[in-house]
């Protein structure tokens, strides 16, 4: 960036007031100000002009007002400092430069500093702007969006761009499908804070210079806009975080279960075989996806009624099945100017698509041929595009995939040799009348609006119940309105190995609802890779499988019963533990916690635990450790601080060590239960509400002194606004106690109680508050 070069920076301090929790200093021009918006998140904003700029009406943030204003104090200090803090955050303005430092107020330890030769600087030619901070060795960088590499993102550059990147996720990948400008940072003593850089322009955090102990965050235009988050714990940080940009909403329980998803299925009758044979197998399934081969000419909200001619039929006799159909749209209008194609017609004639800065209608090559994009960014056309879905909520189905919308384009029909992907030209005008602005500043909340859109039409058509949308890409925030996957993978080892890091790095990142492509989309998975894809891949919060057209198939069965077998038994075992699973979901729809969470997450403190990517937590209680070469059969795992029991054989291990496990393929992978939890399990079901959660079982998994406790959160699985009720569980001394609050009634069932050692004990009716003595 242009500011690298030649650099403009603040001069000295000239004057500064409080007014409230903000601190406004001027440097002669150029402005720092600081508002404190909770006790432990300051926003801290740089304007070169020293003009702050309005809110945008897409931005991934609220008003500054909607925060109640905390407890605030201000001190100048003797070296001309000023500063203004609250009870988790002090920020210092230092006199010179604009430079910051933030700390913590109860031990006065620096969270964040610029070192004698950062702060912020700005092209005085252009708009590109940065910040240089010290980046000190014993600092850990994690989040930084949808990443490919290890958890830790120093040493290397991560840019923000959402990009189409459908060939090869590899180590040197930069630019995903999504942009979350945020990190968690984590000392070695396990302390936390957060970076969140709400900017949507094109922005970089170049964490490379390792040897200067230099960080640099970059960005094209716009403001330095930056909330520092305290913490001490990940938990907190990440709690702060999605009390910014948002929090996943609590999913229909079945999106929980698995879905089954192919790019290729090309007729309604292969979709209804591939249907009843995940039920004539008994492979536990409950979504199947329509692909682009469901369209005429791959034309959104359109069907191809030769290879589907009974849509509605279709979606009704899935859901006779406990199947829900998931259909695919892409941001692409097929540019049809002869007409006959409403969405087109009705698109242009109003004005709704993009043109470029010289008012022609903005062309490029998606699916279907030339295409023309909607300006998703206008309210008025994110009300076209909700009702576009009209027909098709008609039809019955009511979850989408959104695909394509980084937006991903070509300059050429997608086949031709040499066709590239191409951006819309920077200064391509977005946006409404009153807030005019470039596809420079848009590019990466462009999939944000589409999703505010398809959501809004899909609640409308069902209000009252939880929707269920998957976007591939997204900005900071992507959680409040769309689950995601992490596109294009391709089925090799590497890939299964980086699903993990970076499914982790997206939940600390607060998109807590996301997979991988199970089996992988490229590419063709052989039997033994397939197997240890479904086994790792019913650990995803989003499990879902899914393949390309033109790659081999990898339905569970293709490669015969032993492997399938291995399938089923890895599908089975999520949906045995549903009731956990989704009081996870709900816990994470209350606080952004992470679904499936680094091991750091909870034992920061823990040098062997810190930097783990090949475990992860599924909620606190559960750790999955997966193999993720070929030919193992066993496996070294790391087992923190506490009590570990192998789910397994209930063999219990003591942590701050190693042990090596077994893992046969044809098994259950290495999962452990932490010493203190009771984990709450249902029967198996061939679809998630395939019927009541009967009987339930408690499995007790007691720590060093003969304790534990655990959680199960109920409701009808659909309603916002329904009854709920949660049971919390206690085992201390031999007896297990159950307190159930809230106002849902659970079907009547039967509960067991296992707690190692000792004979099974059953509840033939469970009446929500009960004691077992020994
Ligand atoms: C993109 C999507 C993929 C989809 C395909 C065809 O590559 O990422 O999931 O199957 O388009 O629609």
């Amino acid at each position: 960036m242009a500011a690298e070069q030649t650099p403009a920076r603040p001069g000295t301090m000239r004057e500064h007031r409080r007014i409230g929790r903000t601190l406004f200093a001027d440097y002669g021009g150029p402005a720092v100000s600081v508002t404190l918006l909770t006790p432990g998140i300051a926003r801290i904003r740089f304007a070169p002009s020293g003009a702050f700029a309005p809110r945008r009406s897409w931005s991934p943030v609220p008003p500054d007002d909607d925060f109640d204003e905390p407890p605030v104090s201000g001190t100048t200090t003797a070296d001309g400092a000023v500063e203004i803090g609250s009870t988790g955050l002090t920020v210092r303005l230092e006199p010179a430069a604009g430079r910051v430092t933030v700390l913590d107020p109860a031990t006065g330890r620096v969270l964040l500093s610029d070192g004698p030769d950062g702060g912020p600087a700005w092209d005085p030619d252009g708009s590109a702007l940065t910040w240089t901070r010290r980046m000190p060795a014993d600092q850990h960088y994690f989040g930084l969006g949808e990443r490919t590499g290890p958890l830790d993102k120093r040493g290397r550059r991560h840019t923000f761009w959402n990009t189409d990147r459908f060939s090869g996720h590899c180590p040197g990948t930069d630019e995903l499908y999504k942009s979350i400008p945020f990190y968690l940072a984590m000392d070695e003593a396990g302390r936390c804070h957060g970076l969140y850089l709400n900017n949507t322009y094109r922005s970089v955090f170049d964490l490379t210079d390792e040897r200067g102990e230099r960080l640099v965050i970059a960005c094209d235009g716009g403001e330095l806009d930056q909330y520092v988050i305290a913490g001490p714990h990940p938990g907190d940080v990440v709690g702060r975080y999605t009390s910014v940009t948002g929090r996943m909403p609590l999913p229909p329980r079945w999106a929980l279960g698995y879905h089954h998803s192919r790019w290729g299925y090309e007729t309604e009758k292969q979709i209804r075989e591939v249907a009843a044979r995940l039920r004539a197998d008994g492979i536990p399934a409950d979504a199947v996806y329509l692909d682009i081969e469901a369209l005429d000419e791959y034309r959104n909200f359109t069907w191809d009624r030769k290879r589907f001619p009974d849509p509605a039929g279709l979606v009704r006799d899935l859901a006779a099945q406990g199947l829900q159909t998931v259909l695919l749209v892409d941001v692409g209008i097929k540019y049809q100017p002869e007409g006959g194609y409403r969405p087109f017609t009705e698109g242009a004639e109003r004005g709704y698509f993009l043109s470029d800065s010289g008012g022609r209608l903005l062309l490029r090559y998606v699916w279907p041929g030339l295409c023309a994009f909607p300006d998703f960014l206008r309210p008025d056309v994110r009300d076209w595009w909700g009702h576009l879905h009209d027909e098709l909520l008609a039809t019955g189905i009511h979850s989408f995939v959104n695909d394509m919308n980084e937006p991903s384009m070509r300059d050429r029909p997608i086949y031709e040799p040499g066709a590239r992907p191409v951006d819309p030209p920077p200064d391509t005008p977005h946006g409404p009348p009153d807030e005019r602005t470039t596809h420079a500043e848009v590019h990466n909340v462009y999939a944000n609006a589409e999703n505010v859109a398809t959501r809004g039409a899909i609640i409308r058509h069902r209000p009252g119940e939880r929707p269920f949308l998957l976007s591939r890409a997204g900005f900071a925030g992507l959680q409040r309105d769309a689950a995601t996957w992490t596109g294009d993978n391709a089925s090799y080892w590497e890939e299964l190995e980086l699903s993990l890091p970076q499914l982790l790095t997206l939940g600390l990142c607060g998109a807590a609802f996301a997979g991988a492509d199970i089996g992988g989309f490229y590419a063709d998975a052989g039997p033994e890779l397939l197997a240890r894809w479904y086994q790792l891949g019913a650990f995803y919060p989003l499990a879902r499988a899914h393949n390309a057209k033109g790659c081999s198939d990898q339905e569970p069965w293709v490669w015969g019963e032993r492997i399938e077998a291995v399938c089923r038994r890895a599908l089975e075992l999520r949906y045995r533990l549903l009731p956990y699973l989704y009081t996870v979901f709900a816990d994470a729809s209350r606080t952004g916690a992470p679904v499936l969470r680094p091991l750091l997450y909870h034992y920061g403190d823990d040098e062997s635990a810190r930097l783990r990517d090949d475990q992860a937590l599924l909620g606190r209680d559960l750790m999955v450790a997966p193999v993720l070469r070929p030919g193992r059969r066993t496996r070294e795992v790391y087992l923190p601080e506490g009590r570990w029991y192998d789910l397994r054989t209930g063999a219990a291990a003591d942590g701050r060590a190693s042990v090596l496990a077994d893992a046969p393929l044809e098994g259950e992978l290495p999962v452990y239960a932490r010493g203190g939890a009771v984990i709450p399990f249902g029967p198996v079901r061939r679809w998630v509400d395939e019927g009541p959660l009967d009987p339930l079982t408690l499995r007790v998994f007691p720590d060093a002194d003969n304790a534990a406790e655990g959680v199960l959160y109920e409701d009808d699985g659909v309603g916002v606004t329904g009854p709920s009720a949660t049971t919390r569980y206690a085992y201390r001394g031999g007896t297990v106690t159950a307190r159930r609050d809230g106002d849902f009634a659970p079907a009547r069932r039967a509960v067991r109680v296992e707690v190692p050692g000792r004979p099974e004990r059953v509840l033939d009716e469970d009446p929500g508050d009960w004691e077992l003595s020994p």
